[in-house]
């Protein structure tokens, strides 16, 4: 087993998963203000701070993706962030990419940015103790996208990201994310995931990644938002595990869900379902944002001294999150 592939194995380990609080400032100043909360760098290193040192994140939450913000960040009584989750036996994470602009040639899609300069930046945050890190492409979809165009760039960009953050001994999370916008089918979203997923990998071995060592992010198969063709939670799980079983090389130790505009009980029992139809050998847990953050995030803001309210509302999302991960979760436990 090399280290890379330790680290992945640890992060998500015994039914844990990632919180993603990586968040640039302007996402975190939409939600902030979402739940009318001034977005002020107290405030949001405050909110992640509760969460950060709640109960639930040494048993339920392997790795914590931070912004470049927050890892540089000290808690209220003077800790550094990467410190606290060290404590929390939490594996720190970074975001790395500077996200998504326009792709010229194409432009109703996006390029992920943030590849000039990368190898000094993952210097530096290597050095801050970042373990493992996160870039995202993201994929519009309808009947023509995402173009040839789209997947073969963000493809390659996700390669060279990986590359580079396996240079500086940090895991690769990998994450093309095939948007929920639209009134697309399931059906596309299978047939476009999958080709979106098995360029990525093409790409990856292309530039000498080890497999072993990356941790793939990826979406849900789902018909689009505004599809009036939806389809169950059950049909959901069997094409996700359909989906991954014939796009991901067997040497990828581990998956990790984005909720990706789900609600928190739609995310939690989709995993839930895809973990009772696993049939490979991919542990399949959660690097959830939203699906993970969204009723905390309420909570505090009606009272933002309410600390020990808000941990607790952590705290079961992330319990509910971690059952599914074992394909243990059932309605029931949520009002417990
Ligand atoms: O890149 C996306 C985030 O890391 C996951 O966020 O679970 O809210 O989609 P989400």
């Amino acid at each position: 087993m090399t280290e890379l592939n330790k680290i992945a194995h640890k992060i998500l380990e015994n039914g844990k998963g990632i919180l993603a609080a990586d968040e640039s400032t302007a996402t975190m100043t939409k939600r902030l203000e979402s739940v009318n909360v001034e977005s002020n760098v107290e405030n949001r290193i405050l909110f992640r701070e509760s969460l950060f040192s709640s109960k639930g994140m040494s048993k339920f939450i392997g790795g914590v993706i931070l912004y470049d913000e927050t890892i540089k960040q000290k808690t209220s009584d003077g800790k550094k962030v990467t410190e606290l989750l060290a404590e929390m036996g939490s594996i720190p994470g970074i975001k790395v990419d500077t996200g998504a602009k326009q792709l010229a040639g194409s432009l109703d899609e996006k390029i992920t940015e943030g590849l000039d300069g990368l190898r000094e930046r993952l210097k530096e945050y290597s050095k801050l103790g970042a373990k493992f890190t996160k870039w995202r492409g993201v994929y519009n979809i309808s009947e023509k996208y995402p173009s040839k165009l789209s997947i073969n760039s963000n493809a390659h960009a996700l390669a060279r990201y990986a590359a580079l953050v396996q240079e500086c001994k940090m895991v690769p999370i990998v994450e093309p994310e095939v948007l929920m916008d639209g009134d697309h089918s399931a059906k596309n979203c299978f047939i476009k995931t999958s080709e979106v997923i098995k360029k990525c990998f093409d790409e990856l071995r292309l530039h000498n990644v080890d497999l072993t060592g990356v941790i793939l992010k990826p979406n849900m198969i789902l018909a689009g938002n505004n599809s009036k063709n939806q389809i169950s939670n059950e049909e959901t799980a069997k094409l996700t595990v359909k989906c991954l079983k014939e796009s991901v090389p067997v040497e990828v130790p581990g998956i990790a869900f984005l909720s990706g505009g789900q609600t928190e009980v739609q995310a939690t029992e989709n995993l839930n379902l895809i973990n009772k139809y696993n049939d490979t050998n991919f542990v399949m847990s959660y690097s959830y944002g939203r699906a993970l953050q969204q009723s905390a995030l309420k909570h505090w803001a009606k009272n933002t001294k309410d600390i020990n309210g808000t941990q607790a509302v952590f705290d079961h999302r992330a319990r509910m999150c971690s059952l599914a991960a074992q394909g243990k979760w059932a309605s029931e436990l949520e009002n417990k």
